[in-house]
């Protein structure tokens, strides 16, 4: 589905990652937005991205982390997965989490206290197109590498005994979906390229303050 075929849908930008931290309209006041995917008629369409455990999927829990001991305001501090920039995490920490695609081609963000990012990743280009206030969904791409955006690969929960099958089919039946870059020589969890899905990455602006952000992601 073209992004400008969803504009029938804008209600549901209230439901967006992030959206519910805006205390006044969607409109992106300061670089700041949210990510859902979409791919209609898929298991991931409006699935929201979420960041984890210095990856990136669809769904899920986003992981975020404040020392409520040492920083006050933790509690007002968002749990949705917030983009500043074109490729940086929207966080307070000091040295901010850079977003990359590492040599497997997953989407990836640096670890709170450090720039590092192993070698032969990719710092871009990623691209933001904001929406407006008319047309609240913008988008967010990736085109390093010889990749076209983004595609969702399914997670095997385990694959410590059973078949490359086995694991496809657990996969296929309660999915965890991660976003690599779409690029044709990734490594994904099934090892089968074909069992990824190509999505649309619609990002919603976010009027959020520095109070507001997450301290870290993790
Ligand atoms: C953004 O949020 C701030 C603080 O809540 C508010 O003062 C400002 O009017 C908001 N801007 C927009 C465009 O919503
Ligand atoms: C985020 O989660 C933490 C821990 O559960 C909670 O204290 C905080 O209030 C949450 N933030 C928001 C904005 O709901
Ligand atoms: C994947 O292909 C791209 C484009 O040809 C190349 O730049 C990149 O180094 C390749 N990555 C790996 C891990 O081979
Ligand atoms: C899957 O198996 C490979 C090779 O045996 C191993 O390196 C990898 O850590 C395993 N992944 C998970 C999620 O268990």
């Amino acid at each position: 589905m073209k992004v400008s075929a969803l504009l029938s849908l804008v209600p549901l930008v209230a439901a967006l990652p992030g959206s519910h931290v805006s205390t006044t309209k969607t409109k992106d006041v300061n670089g700041a937005f949210g990510v859902t995917a979409a791919r209609s008629g898929s298991p991931i369409h409006f699935l929201p991205l979420t960041a984890s455990g210095s990856h990136f999927y669809l769904g899920g829990q986003t992981s975020t982390y404040c020392p409520s001991e040492v920083v006050p305001g933790c509690s007002s501090r968002t749990n949705s997965t917030i983009i500043y920039g074109q490729s940086a995490l929207d966080v307070a920490v000091p040295g901010g989490q850079a977003i990359y695609v590492d040599p497997s081609g997953a989407l990836s963000f640096t670890t709170p206290h450090s720039a590092y990012i192993p070698a032969g990743s990719s710092s871009g280009p990623f691209t933001y197109v904001p929406g407006s206030s008319s047309d609240p969904l913008g988008s967010w791409t990736y085109s390093g590498k010889g990749a076209s955006g983004f595609m969702a690969c399914p997670v095997p929960a385990s694959n410590s005994t059973r078949s490359a099958a086995a694991r496809r089919a657990a996969a296929a039946a309660a999915p965890t979906w991660q976003v690599f870059a779409a690029q044709q020589n990734a490594t994904v969890p099934t090892g089968n390229l074909g069992d990824c899905l190509g999505f649309d990455a619609l990002a919603v602006g976010v009027n959020v303050s520095s109070s507001n952000v997450a301290w870290e992601y993790i």
